[in-house]
């Protein structure tokens, strides 16, 4: 039986992991443009059930929905041989539950991708396909020299403190969900060589906005915010002087439908997509600006480093700004503001101080 409804037209937009954090925000702005979507999601993040119920709410009659896993091949096979375009997003997405259950991590982040990049080649050749990617592609950057700063870690290297991690930075996966990541990176890429399909990858840094579902394993600044407003202490792992470029998911999802728009000038290539040096952010500011947001401190825990954690990571955003013509991102401060009264906070008066 077809997993795919057939009431919103022949060619949806296919976006896997659709009911996610940034599947979701996705799925709004392109329907919001008009375009039929269908959306391909297993539901098994818990609370993803209620982004799908808002999407549906909003677009009725643009956005359909197949509740199916990655890895059953009949059902993908279904919703991408007809697709106008393929946004793959979904993903197994926690490190910590990669060190786990790795195999599965594999399965569903890896050969998974590699099937979808199969049914293309074979059935829906002229499809794009964009991938969200990730910064882990670049390891734990252990070799950088780092030093301390006021405002975190950064390294000794102004010229890279400046400009930040390019793509030409040498691949290295760590953990089994950056390897599971990687591989599925090199094989989106690789099938604009070998086969020439239109694809492109995008290697997020840290997104962060509204309808994040953030956990202690996945989206921290969300999860942060969520904690502090409950009056929860916060546990920091590491020394919380760890520095993050992080970008609004409203920069975020504008870069995906620009790759799309853009896919005959971009295919083939990946792009690292983060808030940039603008955005860069030490664990603990964020936390002092949550605290100045909602006028009260945050009680925060200190535990061990975790594995694979950069001291610093900051994409320089420069080629993806430039191929996909987007505009500077929302600065952090306000972002993080944005996200904070979206929660419910009380933060009013501080949002409208926020730059
Ligand atoms: N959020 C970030 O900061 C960030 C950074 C780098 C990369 N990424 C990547 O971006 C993508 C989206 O991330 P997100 O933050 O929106 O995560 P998310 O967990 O909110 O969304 C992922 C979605 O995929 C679905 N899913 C998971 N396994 C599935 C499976 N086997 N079959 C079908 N659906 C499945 C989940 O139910 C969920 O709705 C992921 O590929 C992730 O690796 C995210």
């Amino acid at each position: 039986m077809s997993v795919v409804p057939v009431s919103i037209g022949p060619r949806p937009i296919l976006i896997t992991g659709g009911a996610g954090f940034i599947g979701c925000n996705l799925a709004d702005r392109l329907a919001g443009a008009g375009h039929p979507i269908l959306i391909y999601d297993s539901l098994c993040r818990p609370g993803v059930e209620r982004n799908r119920d808002w999407l549906a709410g909003r677009h009725r009659s643009r956005i359909a929905f197949a509740v199916a896993d990655v890895r059953d091949t009949a059902a993908l096979e279904d919703a991408a041989a007809n697709a106008a375009c393929v946004f793959h997003l979904a993903a197994q997405v926690a490190v910590t539950t990669s060190l786990v259950t790795p195999e599965q991590d594999f399965a569903v982040n890896a050969a998974s991708t590699l099937r979808l990049l199969e049914i293309l080649r074979k059935h829906n050749p002229s499809a794009p396909l964009i991938f969200a990617s990730t910064n882990k592609v670049y390891g734990d950057l252990a070799d950088l020299d780092c030093i301390r700063t006021e405002a975190g870690y950064a390294p000794r290297d102004a010229l890279l403190a400046e400009a930040g991690i390019a793509e030409t930075r040498p691949l290295d996966f760590h953990t089994p969900y950056g390897c599971s990541k990687g591989a599925a990176d090199q094989y989106v890429l690789d099938y604009a060589r070998s086969f020439g399909l239109k694809t492109t990858v995008l290697r997020m840094s840290c997104i962060y906005g509204e309808r994040q579902l953030g956990t202690e394993d996945q989206g921290w600044v969300a999860h942060f915010l969520l904690r502090a407003i409950a009056g929860d202490p916060l546990t920091l792992y590491g020394d919380g002087w760890q520095v993050r470029d992080i970008l609004h998911v409203t920069d975020a999802v504008a870069a995906y439908e620009a790759a799309w728009h853009r896919i005959d000038q971009v295919t083939g290539q990946a792009f690292n997509l983060g808030g940039g040096p603008a955005n860069a952010v030490s664990l603990r500011a964020l936390t002092l600006h949550i605290a100045d947001l909602l006028g009260r401190p945050v009680d925060i825990a200190f535990a061990n480093w975790r594995q694979g954690d950069q001291k610093w990571f900051v994409a320089d955003t420069r080629a993806a700004r430039a191929a996909l013509g987007l505009p500077s991102p929302i600065g952090w401060r306000r972002g993080v503001a944005r996200l904070a009264a979206h929660f419910g906070a009380a933060i009013a008066p501080a949002l409208d101080a926020a730059s």
